[in-house]
C-alpha cells in the first residue's frame, strides 16, 4: 500500500517522485496565470482514465465546453471517457465576493454548500482521481474578516473529504507573486501532501518554464528545478 502511486501521465514527471503521486495523496499544483496547472490537471485525468480509473474534474473557473474545447487541442476527447463514465466534469459558480455582512454570511454559507456538493459527487461517482481547480477561487471566496482560522477550515474540510474517498487528487493554486499580510496558499501548502510548482518567464519572445517539487511525503525528492513544456501533447518534463 505504502509505495502505491499513481501515474501522472505527464512526460519526464514520474521519474521525480518515485514513480507518481503517493495514492490517496493531495497535491497542490501552484503556479501563477497560464503556467499550465489546468492543463497539468486534465492530463493527471486522462492517464487515470486511459488506465480505466474514474476521474472527477471540478472546476470554479471555466465551463465544461472550453475545458472540453482546450483538450482537443491535446488530443484528449474527453466526451468519450465520459461517455465510459471514466470522467466526469462539475463546473460550479461561485458567488463573487460582496461587502455586505449579510452577503458575507450567504458566502461563507456557501463554501459549505460548495462542500456538501463536492462530497456528494464523490459519494455518487466515487472517482479514484479528484482535481480541484482551484482551491484558491475556493478559499478567496470566503469573507476576508473570517480570516486564516476559517480558510484552514475550508481547505481542512476539503482535503479530508477527498481523503476519506480514498481519492488521489490536484488542487490548483494560483501562487501570489507577492507574499501578502498572510497567504491562503501558505495554508493549502501546509496542509497538502505534495507541492509541485510552476514558473513561467518570458524571454523575449519564447517562455522559459520551470518545474520544481518542494514537497511530496513519503518520497525522496532532490529539490531540483526542471525545465518543462506545453506542447500539443500537452505538460512534459526535460
Ligand atoms: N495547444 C497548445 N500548445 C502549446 N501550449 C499551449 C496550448 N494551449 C495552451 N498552451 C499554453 O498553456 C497555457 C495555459 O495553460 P493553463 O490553462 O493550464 O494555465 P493555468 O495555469 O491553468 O492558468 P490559469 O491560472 O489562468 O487558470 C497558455 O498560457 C499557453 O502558454
Ligand atoms: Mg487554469
Amino acid at each position: 500500500m505504502e509505495s502505491e502511486r499513481a501515474k501522472t501521465g505527464i512526460p519526464g514527471f514520474d521519474e521525480l517522485v518515485e514513480g507518481g503521486f503517493p495514492s490517496g495523496s493531495a497535491v497542490l499544483v501552484s503556479g501563477a496565470a497560464g503556467t499550465g496547472k489546468s492543463i497539468f490537471a486534465i492530463q493527471f485525468l486522462v492517464a487515470g482514465a486511459r488506465a480505466g480509473e474514474k476521474g472527477l474534474y471540478i472546476t470554479f473557473e471555466e465551463r465544461e465546453k472550453d475545458i472540453k474545447d482546450q483538450a482537443k487541442l491535446f488530443g484528449w476527447d474527453l466526451d468519450s471517457f465520459m461517455r465510459d463514465r471514466k470522467l466526469k466534469i462539475v463546473s460550479i459558480k461561485y458567488p463573487y465576493l460582496r461587502k455586505s455582512a449579510k452577503d458575507m454570511i450567504e458566502l461563507s454559507e456557501r463554501a459549505n454548500t460548495t462542500l456538501d456538493r463536492i462530497g456528494k459527487e464523490l459519494e455518487e461517482f466515487r472517482p479514484a482521481r479528484v482535481v480541484i481547480d482551484s482551491v484558491a477561487t475556493l478559499s478567496t471566496a470566503l469573507p476576508p474578516d473570517i480570516g486564516t482560522e476559517r480558510t484552514r477550515d475550508v481547505i481542512t474540510a476539503l482535503l479530508t473529504l477527498l481523503k476519506d474517498a480514498g481519492t488521489t487528487s490536484i488542487l490548483t493554486s494560483e501562487l501570489a507573486t507577492e507574499s501578502a499580510w498572510f497567504s491562503r496558499d501558505e495554508i493549502s501548502e501546509f496542509l497538502a501532501d505534495g507541492i509541485v510548482l510552476l514558473k513561467s518567464v518570458s524571454m523575449g519572445n519564447s517562455v522559459n518554464r520551470t518545474l520544481e517539487v518542494r514537497k511530496m511525503r513519503r518520497t525522496a525528492i532532490n529539490g531540483e528545478t526542471h525545465s518543462y513544456d506545453i506542447t500539443k501533447k500537452g505538460v512534459s518534463v526535460k
